[in-house]
């Protein structure tokens, strides 16, 4: 059984908690005695989770600097006292074939999941280092380390946000500020609605994420995977020349998310980062 991290009376913030990984991690930290806030920028849809997981929800759009102030501000007070550790966990992920991509979805893609990221830890980081204590972990994927056909955007995004992680984690090492990536494999949540899981990459449930997410406030450690074995094991495809790694692929088919999306399943999800795109974007809801 996994040891209780001290999270008794912690001020927690987790980003994108309005459903899938955010809200399950809400929830494990909640029940472990965190004090837990969720942001997103689906206000409606936080309220709602807020309200039935106990915790406390607002709006916070993670791609502005501003949203960050208001939402910190607001937490303070809130609180009595500033945060002790951020989940930056808001992401977003179309998939497709990459000359189909517009550009107000590429855009939404790197302010989110890249963008949102650098906010989230420059709104934080500098008050924790002070402090000398604090944690931030960000949720990036697999898709941080293994390239997949018709992820063209979204892996750039979180090879990104992965590297932005490790990064930070050096420059604040000896601080007493910790910054760790989580990297789910494919996780069962709206995000992946109608994308073909499988392939040769495990399929998880939100609640491992967030398990995952619990052990590495535990243990501070720089990266962890879910499954666990799953970052290792790549890793290791290094060593493998090209060509072999190509057979393996064509085997596992990796072009299922070019081929087989099931785009009536996958149509309200699509239409969520729709909506969200144009409104990222100022235009009106059509
Ligand atoms: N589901 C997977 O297979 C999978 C795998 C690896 C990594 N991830 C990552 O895990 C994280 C959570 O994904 P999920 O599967 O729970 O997705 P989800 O779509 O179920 O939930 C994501 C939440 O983020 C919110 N969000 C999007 N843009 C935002 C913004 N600008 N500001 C604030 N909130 C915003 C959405 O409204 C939504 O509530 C993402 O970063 C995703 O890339 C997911």
């Amino acid at each position: 059984m996994l040891k209780k991290p001290s999270l008794g009376g912690a001020r927690v913030l987790i980003t994108g908690g309005a459903r899938g990984i955010g809200a399950a991690t809400a929830a494990l930290l909640a029940s472990h005695g965190a004090r837990v806030w969720i942001g997103d920028v689906d206000e409606d849809a936080c309220l709602h989770t807020a309200a039935q997981l106990g915790v406390t929800g607002g709006r916070l759009d993670v791609t502005s600097a501003a949203s960050w102030r208001d939402m910190l501000e607001h937490i303070e007070s809130d609180a009595g006292g500033p945060l002790d550790v951020l989940v930056n966990n808001a992401g977003v992920m179309p998939l497709g074939a990459f000359e189909a991509e517009t550009e107000p979805v590429r855009d939404l893609i790197l302010d989110v999941n890249v963008r949102g990221v650098l906010n989230g830890m420059q709104a934080v980081l500098p008050g924790m280092a002070q402090r000398g204590r604090g944690h931030v972990v960000n949720v990036a994927s697999m898709a941080g380390m293994i390239p997949v056909p018709g992820m063209v955007t979204y892996n750039a995004s979180k090879f990104a946000a992965l590297g932005a992680s490790l990064s930070a984690r050096r420059e604040y090492a000896g601080t007493g500020v910790a910054v760790s990536a989580v990297l789910p494999s494919a996780v069962r949540t709206e995000l992946t609605a109608g994308a073909p899981l499988g392939g040769g990459m495990p399929t998880v449930d939100p609640e491992d994420v967030a398990a995952a997410i619990l052990a590495v406030l535990r243990t501070r450690a720089a990266r962890r995977s879910v499954p666990r074995w799953v970052a290792p094991a790549w890793s290791t495809t290094a060593f493998v020349p090209e060509r072999l790694q190509s057979l393996a692929r064509r085997l596992l088919d990796d072009r299922r998310a070019l081929t087989s999306i099931d785009t009536a399943a996958r149509k309200t999800y699509l239409d969520r980062v729709d909506r969200q795109a144009r409104a990222h974007r100022g235009e009106a809801p059509s």
